[in-house]
């Protein structure tokens, strides 16, 4: 018995506003949000202080054996921590940001981190994003949100967090966005993909508190029905 907890998959391409969706449907149903993206960032950065390069298949699969991951619920979100370090910040850089596609692409990177998103949802009561969510790590969610937006919208919510150090013009951070979109929708292992039960939200013209309160209501149907 679950306790009438259910479990939430949110996926999408980059910037469609996953996170923040996921974290506040987490906060409001009291349930564990889970990043999944920060999971493939911390490999990236474990790999990059290795000096791992992310074309290196054999390397990243001795390295994702022996990776320590872990997150913890924080005051401002989710808590990252590799080795015990607290890697939150670090794994936003561009650095990072630049090289997780390839390296989120090797089959031995993602069947470990998928086996280790599994059992963080086993007692249900997660909201997890990510890409392949619905489709591969949790197929038995009771909810599959795939949210959407323009490539447009999603290269100026970035813009607009970017800190001044680190100012790019918003035409490559489009091309930036849209590059990485396609390296997730082709790669081999569980591409980014809507699971065909998921429902298509697009952000485009709504408020992230729209957003919320449309899964908000998704999940209190399931919630009803469990
Ligand atoms: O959501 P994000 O930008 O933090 O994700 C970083 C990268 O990780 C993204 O390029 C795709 C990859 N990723 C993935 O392949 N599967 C997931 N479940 C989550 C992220």
């Amino acid at each position: 018995n679950n306790g009438g907890r259910i479990n939430v998959a949110i996926d999408g391409p980059a910037g469609a506003g996953k996170s923040t969706v996921a974290r506040r449907v987490a906060e409001q149903l009291g349930y564990i949000y889970i990043d999944t993206g920060a999971m493939y960032r911390a490999v990236a950065l474990a790999a990059n202080r290795a000096g791992v390069l992310p074309s290196d298949a054999d390397r990243l699969a001795e390295l994702v054996k022996t990776v320590d991951i872990t997150l913890e619920p924080g005051a401002d979100g989710q808590i990252v921590r590799l080795g015990g370090e607290n890697i939150t910040t670090d794994i936003r850089s561009r650095e990072v940001t630049l090289k997780v596609s390839e390296i989120a692409s090797h089959e031995a990177v993602r069947l470990r981190l998928v086996e280790m998103q599994r059992k963080l949802a086993e007692a249900k009561g997660v909201v997890m994003d990510g890409r392949d969510i619905g489709t591969h790590v949790l197929p038995g969610a009771e909810v599959k949100v795939f949210l959407v937006a323009s490539v447009q919208v999603r290269a100026l919510r970035r813009y607009q967090e970017l800190s001044e150090g680190e100012l790019v013009p918003l035409e490559q951070l489009e091309q930036e966005i849209a590059d990485r979109d396609r390296s997730d929708e082709s790669r081999e292992f569980s591409p980014l993909v809507r699971a065909k039960d998921a429902e298509v939200l697009d952000s485009t013209e709504l408020t992230i508190d729209q957003v919320v309160a449309h899964i908000l209501d998704l999940c209190r149907t399931k919630t009803a029905e469990a």
